[in-house]
């Protein structure tokens, strides 16, 4: 996959990894266009980028995102490679029953539904293309889920099977699909209130000193890397500790899945 001289849309853009992301397809030479939420975020982003552009829009709202795709497509033509990045994470307590999963975001809509039914809607404008292509950003929770964030780990182990279907179909449209599985990183807004529990619990040892056992990149580092990677063509990126989980799950199933679904 040539990494320069696209037109990049990445959701979720103005921070952590989505900007890292942003910063390392815009370094290449790309044109970078940018969605999210918050408007300032997405300003303060794009006056770092020279040329990019921005939506504001909730992904997780189907009008928003159609509004979204629509903009991209009409007024920004060239469009060929959209990074579903967008995403929401929380701590969720199940023993506290129904009320505790609607307390805060909406990880099934925000996490799953959006990104596949946005890259859904770039289909018919990616199709036949050069370089079309259309990354899901999951995560190492993906494969190995984490018991404190049950519907965090939920979608992005249906966005990861998602990823492997919609890339044996897209195939005959010429659009290829790449899932990135970032393994933990600090430098983002994920999670605020769980980063600062698990923080507390730890007794306010900074995340630095508490995480240095681990290698735990920035996200402009891993972009970089992801960067890298796209251009060698592999289609299930990770890092770390989410590269060894996407490499322990090249099991004998896989075989059976490429055999089942040729
Ligand atoms: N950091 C990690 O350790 C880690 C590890 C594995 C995977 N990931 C994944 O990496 C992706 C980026 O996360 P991050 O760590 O960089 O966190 P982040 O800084 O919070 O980035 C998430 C971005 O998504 C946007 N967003 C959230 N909900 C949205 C919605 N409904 N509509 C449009 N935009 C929305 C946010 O902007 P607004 O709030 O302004 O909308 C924000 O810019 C996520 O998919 C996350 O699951 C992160």
């Amino acid at each position: 996959m040539r990494t320069t001289g696209n037109t990049v849309l990445v959701t979720g853009g103005a921070t952590g990894i989505g900007f890292g992301l942003a910063e390392a397809f815009h370094r290449r030479g790309n044109a970078v266009l940018l969605a999210g939420r918050r408007e300032d975020r997405l300003r303060e982003a794009a006056e770092r980028l020279p040329g990019a552009r921005w939506f504001a829009c909730d992904v997780a709202d189907p009008e928003q995102r159609r509004a979204l795709a629509d903009w991209a497509m009409k007024d920004h033509p060239d469009v060929n490679v959209l990074v579903n990045n967008a995403g929401i994470q929380r701590d969720i307590d199940l023993t506290k029953g129904v009320e505790e999963l609607a307390s805060g975001g909406d990880e099934l809509r925000i996490d799953l539904e959006a990104p596949i039914w946005l890259s859904q809607l770039f289909v018919p404008h990616l199709a036949g293309k050069d370089d079309a292509a259309i990354v899901h950003v999951t995560s190492g929770i993906a494969f190995v889920p984490s018991v404190k964030a049950p519907l965090y780990s939920t979608t992005k182990a249906a966005l990861h099977v998602f990823s492997q279907v919609q890339r044996k179909q897209l195939r005959a449209a010429g659009i290829r699909v790449f899932e990135v599985a970032p393994p933990l990183i600090l430098d983002t807004e994920l999670n605020p209130e769980g980063r600062a529990k698990a923080r507390a619990a730890a007794g306010g040892v900074p995340d630095a000193v508490r995480y240095s056992f681990m290698d735990i990149p920035t996200s402009a580092k891993f972009a970089e890397h992801v960067l890298a990677r796209m251009e060698e063509d592999v289609e299930e990126i990770g890092y770390g500790t989410s590269e060894e989980s996407i490499r322990l799950s090249k099991g004998p199933l896989e075989r059976i899945f490429n055999e089942r679904n040729p």
